[in-house]
């Protein structure tokens, strides 16, 4: 390979690799995105339609009041008086993950502090939150389904 050939090719395939580095962390996701100071509004799961057997090995924690599991984006409780709640798990601050207190019968974001009822009502936070989106939960026998 001439010297010529070679610095050519080194200097395309330089200039390849520092396009694609430049790609991936020079482009702005619009995921999500925030202004500093501004809660942001992620999105939530819509015509939900999911239904749970309670008898399974995943759906184990469901059977204590006070009991929660993830199924998608929704998070679902079993309340201390043993009533089924589901609610979008997305923080409506940050998008953070939220979990559920149930002897404090609230949802709780671990990220900045935000509080919301077992309704998923905002109840207290870093900013003015909108509140969780609640989904409808039927209970039939041992199948719990989840619908919005
Ligand atoms: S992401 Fe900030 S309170 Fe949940």
């Amino acid at each position: 390979m001439e010297r010529k050939e070679f610095l050519s090719l080194v200097g395309l395939s330089s200039a390849s690799a520092l396009a694609a580095v430049c790609m991936g962390s020079c482009s702005k996701s619009t995921e999500n995105t925030t202004t500093p100071g501004q809660p942001t509004q992620p999105t939530t799961p819509t015509n939900v339609n999911i239904t749970l057997d309670l008898t399974q090995a995943a759906n184990a924690s469901l059977a204590t009041p006070g009991g929660y599991i993830y199924t998608g984006a929704i998070i679902v409780a079993k309340t201390i008086s043993g009533s089924y709640i589901a609610v979008s798990k997305v923080c409506t601050h940050q998008g953070s993950t939220i979990e559920y207190q149930g002897t404090n019968q609230r949802f709780y974001c671990p990220n900045h502090g935000a509080t919301f009822s077992d309704t998923g009502a905002f109840i207290a936070g870093p900013d003015s939150l909108a509140s969780l989106k609640q989904y409808k939960t039927t209970l039939s026998g041992n199948m719990l389904t989840i619908t919005s």
